[in-house]
C-alpha cells in the first residue's frame, strides 16, 4: 500500500486563515482531491491518515477530507484514526475507504466483499438538500466507483443521500454534525458531479471562502520571504525550467538584489537553450551570474558510460561551481530552491521507501554541504499552481508550458559516452523534434517529447554510398505526473516529416526510430 508521508522538515510560506486537511489512506487519487478542492480556490493540505488527533487540532482545519484507500476496514493492519475526530465538531466528508470508516466507527455496518466495483455506476440521488445541492434527482449520475466492501446499514443519525444499483448507500450524511461520506469518487473527472460535490462540501457545508488565488498567493508569498529573510542573502541555482525561473522571480519580487542567481551552462543544455533563457530574464533586473562550464563537465564525463556514474558526477560537479561561485558572493545565509508541493508528499510504501530506480540529484547535496537555510517558496503549490503562478508573473506562455528537462540534461540522452561532437548531433535532431511538434501544434498536448541519440551504428545507404551511421530514437509520452506515462499516438505524417528532416539535416545520422513503450515498465528518459 502506498501512503503519503510528509519529508523531514516544513518550510511553509503561508499563513492561511482556512485550510482543508485531506488525511491519506492510501489511495491513488489522494492528491487528485487536493488539486479539486485547490481548484475551488481553498486551500488544503494532505497529511497521512495517523498524524494524530492533537496535530489535527493543533491545525485547527476548516473541513476534513477522508481519502479512499485499498484496505478493507476488517483487515488486520487497516488504517485507523482515533474516533474523536468525529467528535471535534468540523464538517467530514469521507471519500470511499473513507466512508467505510467513518461507518465502522461510528456504529453502522459495512459488508466484506472478495469481489470490487471499478469503473463507471449510475448514481441516484435521494436527497438534493446537501452535498448534492443543486443536482437532479430525476435522471441517474454517471460516477466512478471503486470499491470491495460496501456499507450495509447506516451509522445512528445517519441518512441515506444517493443510491446506485449495486450500492444501496452510495452517500449518506449527518447533516447535524456536518458528516458525509460518498462511496464514489467525486475527485475523478469521470464522475460528471464530482466538482459540485466537493464545492457543496466546501462552501456549504465548510462555509468556506474562495481566497486561494495565485494572486493571493504571489503577494502573501512575498511579504513571507521578506519577514523570513530580513536584510540576509539569498542564492538561486537557475536552469531556466518553471519551477526554478518562478522561484527566482517571486523572492527577486520580494527582496530584490539580496537574491543572487547562479546560471550553470554544464554544456549539457537543448540548441540555444542558455541564450533563450537569459534573453528573457533580462527585463527583470535580477542580479545573475552566468557560468560557462562546459568544459569541465565535459572533461569529467569522458569515457563515462554509465548512467549513474553520469548523475553522479554531474551532480557533484554542479555543487563544486555553485560553491565556487557563492564564495565569491561573500556572506550567504539562504538556498531557493524550487521544491513542490508532489515532492513535499512522497510517495512511500508501508515498509519503507522504494527502490531508487534513478538518482534525481539536481540541487539536492547543496543545504548540507554549504550549512543554508533553504527558502521554498512552491513547496505548498501542484506544477498546474506553479505554471499560473507563471503567468502572474509575467512569464510567455513558450517558457511556461516548456517540457519537463532532466537536470543532468542531454547527458543521459546521449546513451553511452557523452561528448562534443555526439551532443552536437543530438541537439540538431532534438531541435528538429521540437520544431515539428510545435509546428504540428502536439507540443502542448503532450507531457515530454525529445531525441535520444543511441550508442550504435548502423548500415544505411545515401547516394549510391553504403553509410554508417548513428541511430536517433524520438519519444513522446502523454502523463499526468511523470510516475506513469503511455507513448504518444503522433500522427505517422509527424513521424515521417521528423524523420525525413533528421535524416535529411543532421549529419551523422541515418536512421530514426520512434519509441514505443510505456512507464512502467520503461521510464521516460533512457538513462
Ligand atoms: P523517468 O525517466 O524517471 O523520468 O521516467 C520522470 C521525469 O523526471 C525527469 N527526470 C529528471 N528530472 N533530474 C530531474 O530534474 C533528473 O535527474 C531526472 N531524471 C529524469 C524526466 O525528464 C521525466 O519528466
Amino acid at each position: 500500500m502506498q501512503i503519503l508521508t510528509f519529508k523531514q522538515g516544513t518550510n511553509t510560506m503561508n499563513n492561511h486563515t482556512q485550510m482543508v486537511l485531506v488525511l491519506d489512506f492510501g489511495s491513488q487519487t489522494t492528491q487528485l482531491i487536493a488539486r479539486r478542492v485547490r481548484e475551488a480556490q481553498v486551500y488544503c493540505e494532505i497529511h497521512p491518515f495517523n498524524i494524530g488527533i492533537e496535530k489535527i487540532k493543533a491545525m485547527a482545519p476548516t473541513g476534513i477530507i477522508l481519502s479512499g484507500g485499498p484496505s478493507s476496514v476488517y483487515d488486520d493492519e487497516a488504517p485507523m484514526i482515533e474516533k474523536e475526530i468525529f467528535e471535534l465538531g468540523l464538517p467530514l466528508l469521507g471519500i470511499c475507504y473513507g466512508m467505510q470508516l467513518t461507518t465502522h466507527l461510528l456504529g453502522g455496518r459495512v459488508e466484506r466483499s472478495d469481489h470490487r466495483e471499478y469503473g463507471h455506476a449510475h448514481l441516484f440521488i435521494d436527497d438534493p438538500d446537501q452535498i448534492f445541492h443543486g443536482l437532479s434527482t430525476d435522471v441517474p449520475h454517471q460516477v466512478w466507483m471503486s470499491h470491495g466492501d460496501r456499507l450495509e446499514e447506516l451509522p445512528p443519525g445517519f441518512i441515506t443521500l444517493a443510491h446506485s444499483k449495486s450500492c444501496p448507500v452510495a452517500a449518506m450524511a449527518n447533516p447535524e454534525h456536518g458528516i458525509y461520506g460518498v462511496q464514489f469518487h467525486p475527485e475523478v473527472a469521470h464522475t460528471e458531479i464530482g466538482e459540485d460535490v466537493i464545492r457543496n462540501f466546501l462552501f456549504r457545508v465548510c462555509r468556506c471562502e474562495p481566497t486561494w488565488t495565485m494572486h493571493s498567493f504571489v503577494e502573501n508569498t512575498c511579504s513571507a520571504i521578506k519577514e523570513k529573510v530580513g536584510d540576509r542573502r539569498v542564492i538561486c541555482a537557475l536552469s531556466g525550467g518553471v519551477d526554478s525561473t518562478v522561484t527566482a522571480l517571486l523572492i527577486n519580487k520580494a527582496i530584490g538584489k539580496q537574491l543572487t542567481c547562479i546560471f550553470v551552462n554544464n554544456g549539457l543544455l537543448r540548441k540555444n537553450e542558455a541564450e533563450t533563457v537569459l534573453a528573457f530574464l533580462e527585463q527583470f533586473n535580477l542580479d545573475l551570474r552566468y557560468v560557462d562550464a562546459e568544459e569541465r563537465f565535459l572533461s569529467k564525463l569522458k569515457g563515462i558510460e554509465d548512467p549513474e556514474k553520469k548523475r553522479k558526477i554531474i551532480g557533484e560537479e554542479f555543487i563544486f561551481i555553485f560553491e565556487e561561485e557563492a564564495r565569491k558572493i561573500g556572506q550567504v545565509d539562504f538556498l531557493a530552491q524550487g521544491t513542490l508541493y508532489p515532492d513535499v508528499i512522497e510517495s512511500v510504501s508501508f515498509k519503507g521507501p522504494s527502490a531508487t530506480i534513478k538518482s534525481h540529484h539536481n540541487v539536492g547535496g547543496l543545504p548540507e554541504v554549504m550549512k543554508l537555510e533553504l527558502v521554498e517558496p512552491l513547496r505548498e503549490l501542484f506544477k498546474d499552481e506553479v505554471r499560473r503562478v507563471a503567468r502572474e508573473l509575467g512569464m510567455p506562455t513558450e517558457l511556461i508550458m516548456r517540457h519537463p528537462f532532466p537536470g543532468p540534461g542531454l547527458a543521459i540522452r546521449v546513451l553511452g559516452e557523452v561528448n562534443r561532437e555526439r551532443l552536437e548531433i543530438l541537439r540538431e535532431a532534438d531541435a528538429i523534434v521540437m520544431e515539428e511538434m510545435k509546428r504540428s501544434e502536439w507540443y502542448f498536448k503532450v507531457w515530454q517529447a525529445f531525441a535520444v541519440l543511441l550508442p550504435i551504428r548502423t548500415v544505411g545507404v545515401m547516394g549510391d554510398e553504403r553509410t554508417y551511421d548513428h541511430v536517433v530514437a524520438i519519444r513522446a509520452v502523454d502523463s499526468l505526473d511523470a510516475m506513469t506515462a503511455d507513448w504518444t499516438r503522433l500522427p505517422y505524417q509527424v513521424l515521417a516529416t521528423m524523420s525525413n528532416r533528421i535524416i535529411n539535416e543532421v549529419r551523422g545520422v541515418n536512421r530514426v526510430c520512434y519509441d514505443i513503450s510505456s512507464k512502467p515498465p520503461a521510464t521516460i528518459e533512457w538513462e
